[in-house]
């Protein structure tokens, strides 16, 4: 059971992604349990406030250190997190690795940042670990809190009903999926390649080989030089 609670300004936005298809699955086999903690409930003052001007002028407001402290505080009384993760374009950038080892966790703090971001201090005083989910800037974590949870919650064993499939995924071994069919065997003039049709799995496999490294070779040769890990 992997358990991911996540703080967000924005709750709202995290209702819909978990309770569908592979993720609905996790949650119903218990597998996999998210719970979402609206950081309005800790804000200051009768408008419950959670941000402020930052120091030194600028555009863009900043999360105080009080209501998030008060909130991190209130969860880590509940559990003993593997990672606090605080969402940044800042941090580290996310791939399959940072999935497969943050997949063993048992427990899990998502710390979704909004406006121009956090007050350092509680970077400082509770997070272990900074994540990005690419080169680009978001307006706010939570849809990159909806992405790790999903890539998360299908490699928990389990999860996903052929237990080899996320380990055919692509990117599990560094090379990117090959093409797939379905039925029928031909379709607008387009043919589904012999070899599929064959029944020998030896060459299905050998096929399927190939055409990942050929597509991973024209798409992102990139990959096929990573010597990280
Ligand atoms: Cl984790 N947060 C925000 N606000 N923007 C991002 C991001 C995260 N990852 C990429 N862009």
């Amino acid at each position: 059971m992997l358990i991911i609670d996540i703080i967000s300004a924005v709750p709202e936005l995290l209702v819909s992604p978990f309770n569908h298809s592979i993720m609905k699955r996790a949650k119903d086999r218990s597998l996999l349990e998210v719970n979402v903690i609206s950081l309005r409930d800790y804000g200051i003052g009768k408008h419950k406030q959670i941000d402020d001007y930052q120091y030194g002028g600028g555009a863009g407001m900043v999360m105080m250190p009080e209501p998030l402290d008060r909130c991190i505080m209130d969860r880590k009384s509940k559990r003993s997190y593997d990672h606090i993760i605080f969402l940044t374009p800042d941090g580290h950038t996310y791939n399959q690795k940072w999935a497969n080892r943050l997949s063993l966790s048992r427990e899990l703090l998502l710390i979704c940042g909004h406006y121009k971001g956090i007050d350092e201090r509680i970077r400082q005083k509770h997070v272990t670990l900074e994540i990005s989910i690419g080169d680009y800037v978001l307006s706010g974590g939570e849809l990159a809190a909806a992405v790790i949870v999903d890539s998360l919650g299908r490699l928990i064993p389990g999860v996903l009903n052929d237990e080899s499939s996320a380990l055919s995924d692509s990117f599990q071994d560094q090379l990117l999926s090959p093409p797939v069919y379905t039925r029928p065997a031909e379709y607008d003039g387009m043919k589904v390649p012999e070899v599929l049709l064959s029944g020998n799995d030896a060459w299905i496999d050998k096929w399927r080989d190939e055409q990942a490294y050929i597509k991973t070779r024209q798409r992102r040769p990139d990959l096929l030089n990573d010597q990280t890990e």
